[in-house]
């Protein structure tokens, strides 16, 4: 032992470590095994595998891998529980979240302990960080479920809800999913991860203790296998998932179709954006929290440090002086930075990135010090001279390693910010606030950090853009992820009562209206990029009425007219999203008045095409018109907000178009479904793809002509005519598209779903009829939110 005389020389922590006393005793109450969670008390203990200290390699406790079986029986126990917990007063519920919330608070130092020695992570975050954000939110949630009747009228529970999380925050992502789910009135089935299950339990059990009625959250666990029977199970009516894109992938197409609300919130390669007037120091401790927090194991981590070419060399050498004095070491110290990585498997999966990068030509540096040989440590890493298309800078390596890259200028900085498919932080550091503010919107990100990096807070919801997933934690729009919207009984006119006809088929001819004079061709064109252009493929469809008549052709669209039409509405995004909403108001209020000033004309395109009767389509054109007006209006008051999260300074939420939306309209109300899809998307920003009603295709080509003289921007929105379930598809699997609305048949559901796994973009599909002219089914808010994703930009302030 040191005198104090010694220390004062050296400078040298000494050991403080947290006592796992009474951890290691509520392990030993349960033997050391553990069953799942279910119905309010523990199973038999089945089939195990172990849950190690990846400190020091030994084992912690033993747990039931879930069978098929298990989660069955997972599901039916929240279904019983549901249909009691959703009925209970808001007050009520609210009640048993607050109830949570204290409970977390008076056991913080055990389920910190708890965590620290399954994950390895540092005390000192599980004490300050993760268990004060888990109580939070828990809080924040009793809110939610307290205002539930009147903030979120017309909407309820999802009903029995999968959560299925990731091991780098395991209590943490638990009360992220299970906070808002139990606030809508949803029960719950969570699968922690096979590395970090003990939270869970000890949660769990917890909350039992905490009077919460049995069946309302159930804790299965085990590995992937036990995810996917979750994911697959037909009692599930929504899986929320946090983890790897590969794996959200997977979990994306195995859902594709079975009408499961899903959201996701996958990986990331967040940029670190530092400025020549950046301060320096400031942004060295910013890097430690945004690289070396959880051993550099979280989804939003500053991994890619961007710095502007002249303060380089100056920030590296800083960067490197801090590097040096950071402490690795056993996570129950608390004067250890940095713990153990969570398992052998992901030290491993780190150790090849980092070879990799080396064996790409960029330069590692790891500070003088060695790590701890017992366990799964790793050191921090820089890694300079990247070249920005190399493995290290576009892959997630999920661990303490930083790769610094440098830019000229704020527009390098914004196009190499982007140069990732993924897009869920960032992070920009620069004393000069109009730079800092410009920047943010640029940035391809759900949460941009200004001056500061990793801000959690329970009332400005997280979540990507992009392949890092789609849906959000936290916030209003976080509990939209656990409702639906309830069904709105009465004040339903129906336009179009004819059930739409099949398609007509390419190419077969059907007689027109004889005539002695040849009447002039009409057939209608394309319309891409503000102009009329001819199909690639050269066919043509005939268009029949309700008798089986010719009333028109169309062109038939094919993939090359797809591309073109994308291209298009890429070159229109970038100006139109920029447009004021007073501007883009005053487009859709125009293009509403020349639809009025020819509603005869489209009235009667509507009855010859349909055969619906003169005032139900007088109807769908007056709907049609009231609906551009409706969208009109919301153009420039579908507001972000002003977070108030526990800092001092703002949260800032913006609702940001999407980008490139695709929409397969309904075959049915081919007028009103149409634009009752295209106004909310424009209204907010987004360009369009549109492929129209196909058996009904006239009502939208007709609309060129309107869009034309209603000074529409070229390329905001597109239409490409022919077999929609075709178009939809390949429309789904461009990796330029950003979002798909589809409406259709529930096959065509599937198959929208399932290609857009492929760049993981942000889809609304719908099977089944839909009421268009009622005005709770076919406009309003949800529109709006399905149309934007929320960016929040966080901006401390003060000296
Ligand atoms: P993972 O995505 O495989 O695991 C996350 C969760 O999904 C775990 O509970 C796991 O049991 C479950 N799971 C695995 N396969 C499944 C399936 N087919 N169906 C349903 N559930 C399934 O992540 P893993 O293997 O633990 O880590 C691999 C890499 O993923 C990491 O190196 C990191 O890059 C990334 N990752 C990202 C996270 C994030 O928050 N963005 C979290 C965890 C990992």
């Amino acid at each position: 032992m040191p005198s104090v005389a010694e220390i004062f020389q050296s400078m040298e922590y000494g050991p403080a470590p947290e006592s796992d006393a009474e951890a290691r005793a509520w392990l030993a109450k349960h033997g050391g095994k553990f069953g799942h969670f279910v119905n309010g008390a523990f199973t038999k203990v089945g089939t195990t595998f172990d849950v190690f200290d990846p400190s020091t390699s030994q084992t912690l406790a033993k747990v039931t891998q879930g069978s098929v079986k298990d989660v069955d029986a997972a599901v039916a126990s929240a279904r019983k529980a549901f249909t009691k917990w959703a009925k209970l007063p808001a007050h009520v519920r609210a009640r048993h979240l607050y109830a949570l919330a204290r409970m977390v608070q008076k056991h913080a130092r055990l389920l910190a302990v708890v965590e620290s020695l399954d994950n390895g992570k540092s005390i000192r975050e599980t004490r300050d960080l993760d268990i004060p954000l888990v109580a939070r939110h828990f809080y924040h949630h009793a809110g939610w479920a307290q205002l539930m009747p009147t903030e979120f009228e017309g909407y309820g529970p999802v009903g029995v809800v999968g959560q299925i999380i990731p091991w780098n925050f395991p209590l943490l992502m638990l009360a992220w999913k299970i906070a808002p789910a139990l606030a809508a009135g949803n029960t719950v089935v969570l699968k922690p991860a096979e590395f970090t299950p003990l939270s869970a339990l000890l949660f769990a059990e917890l909350a039992q203790e905490a009077g919460l009625p049995p069946g309302v959250i159930n804790i299965i666990t085990g590995d992937g296998r036990t995810g996917a029977a979750l994911v697959e199970h037909k009692g599930v009516d929504k899986i929320a998932f946090t983890g790897s894109t590969d794996v959200g992938r997977i979990i994306r197409k195995a859902t594709a179709g079975s009408g499961k609300k899903l959201s996701l919130e996958l990986g990331g390669k967040s940029p670190f954006l530092v400025y020549d007037d950046a301060d320096l120091d400031g942004v060295v401790e910013g890097v430690v929290d945004a690289i070396w927090f959880n051993q550099g194991q979280v989804c939003c981590a500053g991994s890619r440090l961007l710095v502007q070419e002249g303060i380089h060399d100056r920030l590296i050498e800083k960067l490197r002086a801090r590097m040096e004095k950071l402490r690795v070491g056993k996570p129950l110290d608390k004067a250890v930075d940095m713990g153990a990585i969570v398992a052998p498997e992901q030290l491993d999966r780190i150790k090849a990135l980092v070879q990799q990068g080396q064996d790409e030509g960029a330069t590692m540096w790891q500070p003088s010090w060695s790590v701890p040989t017992k366990g799964c440590f790793y050191p921090p890493t820089l890694f300079t001279n990247v070249e920005p298309a190399s493995t290290i800078a576009q892959v997630e390596i999920f661990g303490p390693v930083l790769v610094a890259m440098t830019f000229r200028t704020p527009e390098e900085s914004v196009a190499l910010a982007n140069n990732t498919p993924f897009g869920l932080a960032a992070s920009v550091w620069s004393e000069n606030i109009n730079l800092a503010l410009d920047i943010a919107p640029k940035l391809k990100a759900g949460v941009v950090w200004i001056n500061a990096t990793n801000l959690f807070d329970a009332a400005a919801g997280f979540g990507g853009y992009r392949e890092s997933g789609f849906g959000r934690e936290g916030g209003r729009e976080g509990m939209y992820e656990y409702c639906k919207r309830m069904k709105v009984e009465g004040g339903r006119l129906e336009v179009t009562a004819k059930p739409a006809r099949p398609a007509a088929v390419t190419s077969v001819l059907h007689p027109a209206a004889s005539s002695a004079v040849p009447p002039i061709d009409r057939t209608p064109k394309f319309f891409i990029g503000g102009k009329q252009t001819r199909s690639d493929s050269g066919y043509t469809r005939s268009i029949l009425d309700a008798k089986g008549k010719r009333v028109g052709e169309v062109g038939e669209g094919n993939r090359k007219d797809l591309r073109n039409a994308v291209e298009a509405a890429h070159a229109a995004a970038k100006g139109w999203s920029k447009a004021t909403a007073h501007l883009r108001a005053q487009i859709l209020y125009y293009i509403g008045e020349n639809l009025d000033a020819r509603g005869e004309e489209f009235a009667a395109r509507l009855r010859a095409m349909t055969g619906v009767t003169a005032a139900q389509a007088k109807a769908e054109v007056q709907a049609s018109v009231a609906r551009l007006f409706t969208y009109g209006a919301w153009a420039d008051k579908y507001d972000g907000a002003v977070h108030s999260v526990p800092i001092r300074g703002v949260a800032l939420q913006m609702n940001e178009p999407i980008g490139v939306v695709a929409v397969a309209a309904s075959n049915e109300a081919p007028l009103l479904g149409f634009v009752s899809a295209v106004a909310p998307l424009i209204a907010t920003g987004n360009t369009v793809v549109a492929v129209p009603s196909e058996p009904h295709p006239l009502s939208a080509t007709d609309l060129y002509t309107v869009f034309e003289s209603s000074d529409l921007p070229g390329g905001v929105v597109n239409i490409v005519t022919g077999a929609k379930e075709t178009l939809a598809k390949t429309l789904a699997e461009h990796d330029d598209v950003d979002g798909m609305w589809y409406w259709g048949s529930r096959e065509g559901v599937k198959a929208v779903e399932v290609a857009s796994a492929h760049n993981m973009k942000r889809t609304w599909c719908h099977a089944g009829a839909v009421h268009w002219s009622d005005g709770a089914a076919g406009e309003g808010r949800e529109f709006l939110r399905e149309a934007t994703q929320v960016k929040n930009i966080w901006i401390p302030y003060g000296e």
